[in-house]
């Protein structure tokens, strides 16, 4: 349980330093806010935060890709993923913080 936990710390440090043009506090307060209602637990066939099988083919579509559908929004074959999770006053720049850090979290 220990090795996990530290071998989780090393993963998500080294992960922070690939995406270090992202601000990872910033996205865990919006995720927090906005995101975790589904993705805390894979509501609606959400990919859960922490969940690496449900997230490894997500993460190699590439950053661009997965932002663009957490801004627009998108219909996935698992379920429906609100523009913004529905908060359309977030910024653009925002989300994406928002999805580096859920990423971080789920490598
Ligand atoms: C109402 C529930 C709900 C909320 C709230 C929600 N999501 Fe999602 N999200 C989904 C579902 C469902 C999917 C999966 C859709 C599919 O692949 O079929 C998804 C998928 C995603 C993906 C993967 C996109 C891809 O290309 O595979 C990202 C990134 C994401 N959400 C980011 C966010 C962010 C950021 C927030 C908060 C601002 C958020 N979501 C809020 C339901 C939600």
């Amino acid at each position: 349980m220990k090795k996990t936990m530290i071998a989780t710390a090393v993963l998500v440090l080294s992960m922070a330093t690939t995406v270090q043009a992202a601000d990872l506090a910033a996205g865990k307060k919006t995720y927090d806010m906005a995101c975790a209602a589904c993705h805390a637990t894979g509501v609606a066939g959400s990919p859960k935060v922490g969940d690496n099988a449900a997230w490894k083919d997500r993460i190699a579509q590439g950053m661009k890709v997965m932002v663009g559908h957490a801004n627009k929004g998108f219909q996935g074959k698992k379920g429906f993923m609100p523009a913004k999770g529905g908060r359309v006053n977030l910024s653009d720049a925002i989300i994406a913080d928002t999805v580096a850090y859920m990423v971080s979290k789920s490598k």
